[in-house]
């Protein structure tokens, strides 16, 4: 989708209408540039009460010799913010057909300049479609929406770069959804890891570090060998770093990347097992991120992990029963090898502490039990610091991404860590609050500053997005499949918190 922004009122194509709850008539500041008859149908529609406004509500008009016209509820203006605007944007998209066309000019007059950027988001981050598998006919494919938004003269600078941020940031929630909507036979570790290189290359404040299968059995990665050495692809952990010459602290994701969870040899039900394939939605939303961050400029330095596996049964996979060592040095004892994004995550977070970061963040769809405790609604969060916490859970509230918090209990630390013949054990003693002790066995991997013994653990929080990064069928900033949930709310927190 491109979107320029000018003053004035002629309308090229459709005219995209927002308009409140209870509006009467067309207001008088949209009048200008409006052709007198569609003006007349459109206050023939409003006094009649045909279009009420409601939020996300559309209603299109066709056929009148003033051109074509679709309505859109804003809801009630006293209630009017930028969750309100971005909503109606993505209604908008959501509710386009093809006879719109692929022109679009968005009226808009006397509105701030921070609510018509959210409507923009709206509308971008609605505008995906993941087709890259079907075959379509020359004549099916359509042309890239040419979106033009009107505001008020004088506006149109501060607009423009606050659409230019939104459209990075939304390229970043795309890539996200396309890494984890990819069928899985062809998004395996390494051609993760083989887009991240080849992504790089456009920035010049980029790098991106792979290492690969043998290196990480030589470099003690003992979870993330564990779980993908029963796969044919191998597992690897990509590194990416931006601005990464600058000194200082810097936050620091870690992402689970399994690109297909079959649960191993404890092997899972085959009801839904395809959507296995979204199990490396944790590195889609570290990656997009990445995306979000270096398409706008950001001068700060981040840094991202993420561990890239299959996990498969075969003859040389991992067994139930099996005590591994992990980067940290310690042992885990394996009772489930269905659970093993905390194996993998267990190394990208010891090597984190590489970094001396400020914090870390991981984020993974790490357990059915989130899904059980919040649906498909919130995202779990769990962090050793409190205030932390709360930055993200207020962050994730700026842009309408829940993350909503959760407890990390002394009770539960205990019981992943009372194996009879390991430092840890990967399963809880039973499978009440399974979503808090996989937080709390993932805390026993994050380093102390400078890894020293008696330090301090470094500022970490883990977000469980089993029930987020796809299925979430009341997120309207998407139709189907991967959601990119969560880039938003990091760049906000990176950029602004
Ligand atoms: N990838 C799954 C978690 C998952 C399940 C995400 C359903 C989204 C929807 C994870 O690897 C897993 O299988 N976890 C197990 C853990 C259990 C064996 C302790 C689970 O949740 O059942
Ligand atoms: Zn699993
Ligand atoms: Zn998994």
């Amino acid at each position: 989708m491109k979107v320029s922004v000018s003053p004035g009122h002629n309308i090229n194509g459709t005219l995209i209408l927002p308009l409140f709850e209870g509006s009467e008539a067309v207001p008088e500041s949209h009048e200008a540039g409006l052709h007198t008859s569609l003006k007349a149908q459109i206050n023939r529609i409003l006094q009649d009460g045909d279009f009420k406004g409601k939020l996300k509500s559309t209603m299109s008009i066709f056929g009148g010799e003033g051109g074509k016209a679709m309505l859109v509820g804003l809801g009630k203006e006293d209630e009017a913010d930028v969750h309100s605007y971005r909503k109606a944007g993505a209604a908008v998209i959501a509710g386009r057909k093809k006879v719109h066309g692929t022109d679009l000019t968005v009226g808009f007059s006397g509105s701030s300049i921070e609510l018509m950027g959210a409507f923009t988001e709206g509308m971008l981050l609605r505008d995906y479609s993941y087709d890259h598998y079907k075959k379509q006919d020359e004549e099916d494919k359509e042309s890239e929406l040419d979106v033009r938004i009107t505001c008020d003269e004088g506006q149109e600078d501060e607009l423009s770069s606050a659409v230019n941020i939104h459209a990075g940031v939304a390229s970043g929630v795309h890539l996200s959804r396309d890494l984890g909507n990819c069928p899985p036979n062809d998004m395996y570790p390494e051609a993760f890891a083989d887009q991240a290189w080849e992504w790089a290359k456009q920035y010049d404040d980029v790098e991106v570090t792979i290492i690969n299968y043998d290196q990480a059995v030589k470099a003690g990665m003992g979870g993330l060998v564990a779980v993908g050495m029963g796969s044919a692809r191998k597992p690897c952990m990509v590194i990416f770093e931006l601005n990464g010459k600058k000194t200082g602290r810097c936050p620091l994701l870690v992402g689970k990347g399994i690109t297909f969870d079959t649960g191993g040899i404890s092997l899972k039900p085959g009801a839904n097992m395809d959507e296995m394939k979204y199990d490396m939605g944790g590195s889609a939303t570290v990656f997009g991120t990445m995306q979000a961050l270096a398409s706008t400029g950001h001068k700060g330095k981040v840094v991202a992990i993420t561990c890239m596996a299959e996990n498969m049964p075969s003859s040389n996979a991992l067994r139930p029963g099996d005590v591994i060592t992990s980067l940290s040095g310690k042992t885990i004892e394996i009772l489930n090898t269905d659970a093993e994004g905390r194996l993998v995550l267990s190394d990208g977070l010891w090597k984190a502490g590489e970094f001396d970061p400020e914090y870390i963040i991981d984020f993974a769809t790490l357990t059915g039990a989130c899904v059980v405790a919040l649906g498909h609604e919130a995202t779990g969060l769990w962090s050793n610091d409190d205030d932390f916490r709360t930055r993200i859970h207020d962050a994730g509230n700026a842009v309408d991404e829940l993350a909503w918090p959760m407890p990390l209990l002394p009770a539960f630390e205990k019981e992943m860590t009372n194996s009879k013949i390991a430092d840890t054990r990967n399963l809880g003693a039973g499978r009440w609050g399974g979503a808090n002790t996989a937080a709390a066995f993932l805390k026993q991997f994050v380093p102390n500053r400078n890894y020293e013994k008696d330090g301090e653990q470094i500022t970490w929080a883990h977000m469980d997005i089993a029930g987020t990064y796809w299925g979430a069928k009341t997120n309207s900033m998407v139709g189907n499949g991967a959601t990119g949930i969560h880039v938003r709310t990091i760049y906000h927190l990176i950029t602004n918190g």
